[in-house]
């Protein structure tokens, strides 16, 4: 009798505290995710105020370090990211993912939910081949430069040491190798992921090979959590040479015909060099300035950095720079050389257009002095102390396209025909929270009269890249319908009951 009823006292019990915990998780599902998660993954949920709490809110821009989630969660393993995986969705919990947090907006931090921050992910193994490196997905890159650059490898990643393997490789991600090798996403021979059903798969050609096409540059945030990538490695005896230029802004009528020339001629007859060039509005200068990077992988001479290579002679041999360097270096210092500082609020955007004309890149130039001038007056009027507006232009010559389309090709949805083409990237830092919607909307104003004006001239693409995009932005639109399409499907197939597209915050989603 009292053994029956001690039972009846202790299932009575469990019911009350299951009843208690289900209101919790029905009012409050991400601390109740929070409380479940510690106790089955004991070490490794932070909450604020702890040390590794803070640790993991470190972000480059502060509109993403300003926000504070319920938790942080730092899986050491693809299994507990399984169980991470298994338990939000179960609880319906809100959650996003950081690699590195470089994104610009609130894209891998959240508020009022779970952030996986994948930083104890951060395993480098080369292959006994030399062929492959496999590579955690919580590195950033100059921990992969750091272990390939005594081996002499190399791998098709990021420019600067700083971000993260994560964000980078499932957008796209721009590298100095790109003239031969394509994006970083052309350049992984598999993808260990985490489902939303918590199963872990390999995707590769010949494994899932549909999820293997999504995962190049369809982004994770509607397929799953990679936790690891079997990156392509190859031979990089040499150092690299790398060559930068200053100008003021008033050479742009001389120098952007050039660079044009340099993008649909130069590059592809040298899948070696890799360039970049910015406008930058800086006062401390006088004004506007023009600075290009040129990056060659297999320099003229190793013993004479001045020796600019052939196809960056035409830029080199402009007269009066405000300051010309060049150099030999392995890619870790390349990489911490432009790295960007932590502590300011940032937006990025971007679109494409055709790189067949020069006064389309001129009258480009013009629209941003328009962009500037409104950006100037609305830091004025908030007293705000500081705000700096670069302009990029990232030439896509059609040796990068063609390269793109290795290996089934990826989701981007773009094809040499479509080529050449230039990334127009408007990046702006600035430090006052009162005027983000301003900086937002004239930002905004600009990309469209780049797209109307590229539109007038029959110059148009519109490709948005997802690493550089703005949070508003159509990643996926201008993908093309077929990508999209495709991209919708296989999300289907692999989270069939809409998991990610529920609960995944923050990012670029395929609905
Ligand atoms: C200083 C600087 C330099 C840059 N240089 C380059 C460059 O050389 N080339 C280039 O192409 N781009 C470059 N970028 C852009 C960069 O690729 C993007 O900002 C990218 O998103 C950064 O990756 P991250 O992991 O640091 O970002 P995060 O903010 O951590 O991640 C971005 C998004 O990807 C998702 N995500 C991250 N990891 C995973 C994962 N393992 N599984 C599933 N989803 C995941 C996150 O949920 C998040 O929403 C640069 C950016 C900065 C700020
Ligand atoms: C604890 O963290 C919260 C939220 O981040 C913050 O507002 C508060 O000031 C912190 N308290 C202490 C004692 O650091
Ligand atoms: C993560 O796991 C590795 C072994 O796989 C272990 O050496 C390390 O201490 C763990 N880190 C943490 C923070 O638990
Ligand atoms: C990655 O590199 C940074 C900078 O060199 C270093 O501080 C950090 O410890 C490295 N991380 C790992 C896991 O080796
Ligand atoms: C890169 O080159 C610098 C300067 O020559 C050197 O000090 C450093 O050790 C090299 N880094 C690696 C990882 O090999
Ligand atoms: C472009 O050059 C012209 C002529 O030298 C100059 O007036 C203009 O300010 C320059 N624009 C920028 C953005 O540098
Ligand atoms: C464009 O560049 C090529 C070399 O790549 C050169 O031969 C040609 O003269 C250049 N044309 C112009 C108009 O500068
Ligand atoms: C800033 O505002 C002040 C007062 O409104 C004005 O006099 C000044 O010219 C402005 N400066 C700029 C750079 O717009």
């Amino acid at each position: 009798m009292r053994v029956i009823a001690l039972l009846a006292a202790i299932s009575l019990a469990q019911i009350a505290v299951a009843n208690i915990v289900n209101k919790a998780c029905n009012k409050n599902p991400s601390t109740c995710a929070c409380t479940t998660l510690s106790t089955a993954l004991p070490g490794r949920v932070h909450f604020p105020n702890s040390t590794e709490y803070e640790i993991s809110n470190q972000y480059w821009s502060n509109r993403q370090a300003e926000i504070h989630p319920t938790c942080f969660i730092t899986p050491n393993s693809t299994t507990d990211v399984s169980v991470i995986l298994k338990t939000l969705t179960r609880l319906s919990a809100p959650f996003t993912v950081k690699s590195g947090g470089h994104t610009a907006f609130a894209g891998s931090n959240l508020v009022d939910g779970i952030t996986i921050d994948l930083r104890l992910l951060t395993s480098i193994t080369v292959s006994p081949d030399r062929r492959t490196v496999y590579v955690g997905a919580g590195n950033r890159w100059i921990n992969i430069s750091t272990a390939l650059d005594p081996l002499g490898l190399a791998v098709v990643g990021g420019r600067v040491s700083d971000p993260g393997v994560g964000g980078l490789i499932l957008g796209g991600g721009i590298s100095y190798f790109s003239g031969r090798r394509g994006w970083a996403c052309d350049n992984v021979r598999s993808y260990e992921i985490v489902l939303a059903s918590g199963a872990i798969v390999t995707a590769s050609p010949t494994s899932h090979r549909d999820l293997y096409w999504s995962l190049r540059g369809g982004a994770g945030t509607n397929f799953g959590i990679v936790t690891r990538f079997d990156l392509v490695a190859f031979e990089q005896p040499t150092p690299l040479w790398s060559g930068s230029l200053l100008f003021p802004g008033s050479i742009n009528t001389t120098l952007l015909p050039l660079y044009q020339n340099l993008t649909v001629t130069g590059l592809p007859s040298d899948p070696d060099a890799h360039t970049y060039l910015t406008s930058i509005f800086l006062p401390s200068l006088g004004g506007y300035i023009l600075l290009t990077d040129q990056y060659h992988a297999t320099p003229p001479s190793l013993s004479d950095p001045s020796l600019t290579p052939q196809v960056f002679r035409p830029i080199a041999s402009l007269p009066d720079p405000i300051s010309h360097t060049t150099r030999l270096a392995n890619l870790s210092t390349l990489l911490t050389a432009i790295d960007q500082p932590y502590g300011a609020r940032q937006t990025w955007w971007n679109t494409a257009v055709r790189a067949t004309s020069p006064s389309l890149l001129l009258d480009i130039l013009s629209l941003h002095e328009a962009h500037v001038t409104r950006l100037l007056a609305v830091a004025n009027g908030s007293g705000s102390d500081t705000i700096t507006p670069f302009l990029t232009f990232q030439p896509i010559p059609v040796n990068v396209l063609q390269a793109m389309q290795t290996n089934g090709g990826n989701a981007l949805g773009l094809e040499p025909a479509d080529g050449p083409l230039m990334i127009i990237q408007s990046a702006t830092t600035w430090t006052d929270k009162e005027i983000d919607g301003a900086v937002e909307a004239s930002t905004q104003k600009f990309i469209d009269a780049v797209n109307d004006l590229a539109r007038k001239r029959g110059l148009d693409n519109g490709f948005v890249y997802m690493n550089y995009a703005g949070k508003g932005q159509d990643v996926f639109g201008s993908y093309g319908r077929g990508s999209r399409e495709r991209l919708r499907r296989v999300a289907r197939e692999y989270d069939p009951l809409g998991e990610l597209r529920r609960l995944w915050r923050g990012y670029f989603k395929l609905w």
